[in-house]
């Protein structure tokens, strides 16, 4: 079945409908650090309000529990959507109740409302089919028809994302369409050499996406924290640094498969060490073989990778036709710690056939940097979504449109 798109929804003139966005944004002390996502679902919302329709938009914001919580209200993110449009848009603080309905009653033609945080009602994100099936049923009669376009969510099933799909006419919106064109081109026939650039913390988080893409790529590039388990796997001490040792025997793994299978397997050969987890910490680049002879000793914590790894990752990158990226090589918050990320960034900005960014940390990361979203072939929503997607997973937000 092919993925239904908004003409499947026909004439929306006065039409009520619910977009689920994904909006889930960071916050610092109430402020918006990157409206990216915000920024990714206006080409929807404008379509729609051009079409005349009446637009309710839900969201998540962060993991509220199951109660309102109004650190995590979209209020900050509504007034944000309304300077974007350059229009007026109307917020609520509710979801299903009466003050919801009435904002929605009240609702005029090309007109906008964002309702509260969906996840400050627990039955959006129960496992219980019932008990999500009856809060997207009181969501279901807001609406004539639903819009899905949070692609960042779609591999949650969850009340706005799952179950309301399948109680009023629905469709994806255009930023999923966008996204799925992008990721599709990754895993059908990807112009080579094709190189993924996988960081981040954990790397159980990120074995799925080995595993699968193992067979797929011709080099695999590891920085991040999850980088400290590989050198572990290879018998190096890695002092305090990040370490999963229930992995490693899953690394070895990979690392034979990768070796069998001809695909270049890149790990640091330079680490930048600190003596502890602070933006000012004294620190000193050595050879990621020799992690605990720094004056840190085995406190020492690797915080990003060394200057001649980041000059590697550099040139295997830019000489690659497609790259993807998911996860900073280091801690690129901190200053100090930020150079292996950037270098990757700047690299892929070079690269003359598809870069993509997979993933709220690596957005931010690039954004943080002070990258443009122009200067990259693209820059998904989904940090979770886009890996499940790369996984091979299927996904119940977009199975559920008919992909
Ligand atoms: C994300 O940030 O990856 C999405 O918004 C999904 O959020 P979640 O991991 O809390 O479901």
């Amino acid at each position: 079945m092919a993925l239904r798109t908004l003409t499947s929804l026909g004439d929306l003139d006065g039409a009520r409908v619910i977009v689920r966005c994904d909006l889930n944004v960071p916050l610092k002390d109430g402020v918006i650090t990157d409206d990216g996502r915000i920024r990714a679902s206006i080409p929807t919302l404008r379509h729609l309000l051009a079409a005349n329709a009446r637009v309710i938009v839900l969201s998540h914001l962060g993991r509220p529990d199951g109660a309102p919580d109004p650190a995590y209200s979209l209020a900050p993110v509504a007034h944000r959507l309304g300077e974007l449009l350059e229009s007026d848009v109307s917020f609520v603080a509710d979801t299903v109740g009466n003050d919801a309905r009435s904002a929605v009653e009240a609702l005029g033609k090309g007109s906008l409302l964002v309702l509260e945080n969906v996840r400050f009602s627990a039955a959006e994100t129960s496992k219980d089919d019932a008990i999500r099936g009856e809060f997207a049923a009181a969501l279901a009669e807001f609406g004539d028809a639903f819009v899905s376009d949070g692609f960042g969510v779609v591999h949650r099933k969850q009340a706005s994302v799952y179950d309301l799909a399948k109680l009023v006419p629905s469709a994806a919106g255009l930023l999923i369409e966008t996204e799925l064109d992008v990721l599709y081109k990754l895993t059908e026939a990807p112009q080579r050499p094709y190189t993924v650039v996988l960081g981040g913390s954990k790397v159980s988080d990120k074995l799925g996406v080995i595993d699968h893409l193992l067979p797929r790529v011709d080099r695999i590039l590891v920085g991040g924290g999850m980088v400290f388990t590989f050198l572990a796997a290879l018998g190096n001490k890695v002092g305090s640094s990040l370490l999963e040792p229930d992995q490693i025997e899953t690394v070895r793994r990979y690392m034979a498969e990768a070796a069998e299978r001809g695909v270049e397997l890149v790990l640091p050969t330079d680490v930048v060490v600190a003596a502890s987890f602070a933006a000012d910490a004294d620190h000193t680049v050595t050879a990621a073989t020799e992690m605990e002879s720094t004056p840190f000793g085995s406190q020492g914590l690797g915080l990003d990778i060394g200057p001649e790894s980041a000059a590697r990752f550099a040139h295997i990158i830019e000489s690659s036709s497609t790259v993807f990226w998911n996860g900073p090589a280091g801690v690129f918050e901190f200053p100090a710690f930020s150079h292996g990320t950037r270098a990757i960034a700047e690299a892929l900005t070079k690269v003359s056939g598809l870069s993509v960014v997979g993933g709220g940390d690596s957005a931010a990361a690039v954004r943080a940097l002070g990258f443009r979203d122009d200067q990259f072939g693209h820059i998904s929503t989904g940090g979770g979504a886009s890996l499940e997607f790369l996984e091979g997973k299927s996904l119940p937000g977009l199975e559920v449109l008919g992909w």
